[in-house]
């Protein structure tokens, strides 16, 4: 047996969010209204760790049904396509990603793996495990933003093509205007014949929806106020957390999820480390996450926008009816 590689840790985040790209998100999104706060900020270790205890809720559907996918298909994808690098962007703890990382091993395929997240420590707790659990795979991780950071993304090798994981329905928290962009830079960012796994939500009835945002143990309100504390711990914002209520709603129109923090009462909240005094209203919201649900079609429309042709889909249906999730497997044109 191997001994395992020691794994790298490249951070291209600055450690001080601070000095980074939160205090220019904050400024746009509570500059003006409507009141919006970007998702990512969710994910400090605090808010990795409350996400983590989501995936596991009997409500929150989407990480089992898309585990169970992968359970069922992993190796399906390995052999649709001849990757030889694994990329996962918003990896987190890479759970579900050890599915793929075991289906690639026993095709004797995968060289190297690189997982892309914000939260450094989840990230770095995560890549020793990995190398511990894969001797003989290179993992080169990176502290990055992949909104920001696919240029940094290592290149092919002479070996094989790159697969780019996208799971979770992460890509569900863009807005539209930012999915076009961000699948137009993750294009830019390969080449022709690299491959882009995507797992996307799909829409279903509304109650499964709502409940799977509004847990009877209060865990995603939880995660949905702790972008307040990152707020308060590195602007120096002095919100009061307790002073909101959790809304979260279906928006049909959009079809996505919306999760919102109201405030309780009016409050002044001050929010140093942006410049920024905040006179909120009685009952009026701030928006801290959507998640989009896709339609099928939706999926592959804006792939094929980007560059991207689908090779694959695999779902939890049935073949007659589409199921909860899909996993789309494309191909850079
Ligand atoms: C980041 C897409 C996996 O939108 O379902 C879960 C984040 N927010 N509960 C989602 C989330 C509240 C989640 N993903």
């Amino acid at each position: 047996m191997s001994t395992p590689l020691e794994p790298t840790v490249s951070v291209l985040l600055d450690s001080d969010w601070a000095s980074g790209s939160l205090v220019e998100d904050v400024r746009r999104g509570l500059g003006s209204r409507p009141l919006t706060l970007p998702p990512k900020w969710l994910y400090d270790d605090e808010g990795s760790r409350l996400f983590d205890e989501i995936t596991r809720l009997p409500e929150y559907y989407p990480t089992e049904t898309e585990r169970a996918i992968l359970a069922r298909h992993a190796a399906d994808v390995v052999a649709a396509s001849d990757a030889t690098t694994l990329v996962e962007l918003g990896s987190g703890t890479s759970d579900k990603t050890r599915m793929l990382l075991d289906a690639f091993t026993a095709a004797g395929r995968l060289e190297r793996f690189v997982p892309v997240d914000v939260a450094e420590q989840t990230l770095r707790d995560a890549a020793d495990l990995l190398s511990r659990t894969y001797p003989g795979l290179a993992v080169e991780a990176l502290v990055g933003d992949f909104t920001l950071h696919l240029a940094h993304l290592p290149a092919r090798t002479a070996s094989g093509s790159r697969m780019v994981a996208f799971l979770g329905s992460t890509i569900g928290n863009l807005y539209l205007e930012e999915r076009r962009a961000f699948l137009g830079a993750l294009a830019d960012s390969l080449e022709p014949g690299d491959w882009l796994l995507l797992g996307t939500d799909l829409v279903k009835p509304v109650d499964r929806l709502v409940e799977a945002y509004h847990d009877a143990a209060g865990v995603t309100e939880a995660f949905v106020r702790n972008s307040l504390r990152v707020l308060n711990r590195e602007l120096g914002a002095d919100f009061d957390p307790g002073a909101f209520s959790y809304v979260p709603f279906w928006d049909g129109q959009m079809e996505r999820m919306d999760l919102r923090l109201r405030a309780e009462a009016p409050q002044t909240v001050r929010v140093p480390g942006a410049d920024l005094v905040l006179e909120l209203g009685q009952g009026e919201e701030i928006r801290v996450e959507i998640s989009t649900k896709f339609r099928p079609g939706l999926v592959a429309e804006e792939l094929a926008e980007a560059g991207f042709e689908v090779e694959r889909v695999w779902d939890d249906g049935d073949g007659v009816a589409t199921g909860d999730f899909a996993l789309t497997l494309a191909r850079r044109r």
